[in-house]
């Protein structure tokens, strides 16, 4: 029998191991571990995911919570190397650019178990970002670099990554993301958000670099002010950026959108799959709305995800307002232009656990 430890630990990473974990139920020989670091721990951040997504009820919760990056990550790696000291695993299993991914991946390595890293190989080129950090020393250390598009490979070989760790397996996320579909509808969102089909934009934002800055964020507020006009704007909240509206006085910027709490899974994506246009900061929502077709603005100066951009809808405007709003007119007129990425198919999972098999027993 050998030993699968998956580990989960803030908001983006349950939607890309769910379904991993159901292909890999049926394989025989595989004792599945899923490990939920609590990087991420209220209800709507986690739990919530958790349920949404079907996901088996953590077998370990390291509870280490929030803290600084050095904190964070530690705290991680402390619990987590005395989890594979009890579990001994034959192989680890992490997911995406998080502190969590990376604090596994380093105690995987210096533990001397085989790490595969889910979402390889993206590269923003923006070391000011923590996540490329943790993309750059995550896939350093990985065994088995799975990636989601081929620029990803691009990128690792280019790195110096040998061509016989690396698999283009496709997005894991979009698995997800089809089989839930059929359940989203703005019918769900009754009574807490009232929009019609396609009539809306919807607003993420929780960079550091985008509200943790008061001219950055106040500047984005008001060009999404300026949407506002033409359309509602629904801007569900990060517990991140409502503190930040709080500590800088933002009230006023934000009263001419509609705000929510930060939703689920399956209510995110019946708001994020009717509207009239996306605007984020986020890396996943910029690959969902490619998956969608729905016009996306990335308010950022970069992105890791270059092929939605190339092959999907996606723009990257940057923060200045008028760039936000020429992008806003620009994704208007022509709706997006729009290729499903090479392996976006639904059967990402299906893919990584043939590599996984193969990698465990051969
Ligand atoms: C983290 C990830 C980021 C990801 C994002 C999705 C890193 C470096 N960052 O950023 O890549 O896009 O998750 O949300 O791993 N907080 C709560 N409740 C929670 C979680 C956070 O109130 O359940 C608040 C805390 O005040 C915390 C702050 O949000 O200090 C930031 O949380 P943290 O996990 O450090 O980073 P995120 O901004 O969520």
């Amino acid at each position: 029998m050998k030993t699968v430890v998956h580990v989960v630990g803030a908001r983006p990473n349950y939607m890309k191991i769910a379904p991993l974990i159901e292909a890999l139920r049926p394989v025989a020989g595989i004792r599945q571990v899923l490990v939920n670091t609590g990087q991420h721990y209220d209800e709507a951040m986690a739990r919530g995911f958790i349920r949404d997504l079907q996901l088996p009820v953590p077998d370990r919760d390291l509870e280490v919570g929030s803290g600084s990056h050095a904190v964070q990550t530690a705290h991680v790696m402390m619990r987590f190397e005395a989890v594979c000291l009890e579990e001994r695993p034959d192989l680890i299993v992490v997911v995406g650019d998080v502190n969590s991914t990376m604090a596994a991946a380093l105690v995987g390595a210096k533990l001397l178990i085989p790490v595969a890293h889910v979402e390889a190989g993206l590269r923003s080129g923006d070391r000011t970002m923590p996540e490329e950090i943790n993309r750059i020393v995550t896939d350093r250390l990985a065994d088995i670099l799975l990636t989601p598009s081929r620029d990803g490979n691009e990128n690792l070989l280019r790195e110096g990554v040998p061509a016989e760790r690396i698999h283009l397996v496709g997005n894991i996320m979009i698995d997800t993301l089809r089989r839930h579909l059929p359940a989203a509808s703005l019918d769900r969102l009754r009574g807490r958000v009232q929009v019609s089909d396609r009539q809306y934009a919807v607003l993420t934002l929780h960079r550091p670099s985008n509200v943790d800055r008061p001219e950055t964020f106040r500047g984005i507020l008001d060009a999404v002010g300026a949407i506002a006009r033409d359309m509602p704007v629904v801007f569900p909240v990060h517990p991140r950026t409502r503190a930040r509206i709080a500590e800088m006085g933002l009230a006023d910027a934000v009263r001419p959108l509609t705000l929510t709490d930060a939703l689920g899974y399956i209510d995110f994506l019946s708001l994020s799959s009717h509207a009239r246009l996306i605007l984020t900061d986020s890396g996943g929502l910029q690959e969902e709305s490619t998956a969608l077709g729905i016009p996306c603005l990335t308010l950022r100066e970069t992105t890791e995800r270059p092929i939605t951009v190339t092959d999907g809808t996606n723009r990257v405007v940057g923060t200045e307002p008028s760039s936000i709003l020429a992008g806003y007119r620009a994704a208007l007129t022509d709706g997006g232009a729009r290729r499903m990425p090479e392996l976006w198919d639904g059967r990402t999972s299906e893919r990584i656990r043939d590599v996984l098999r193969t990698a465990l027993f051969g």
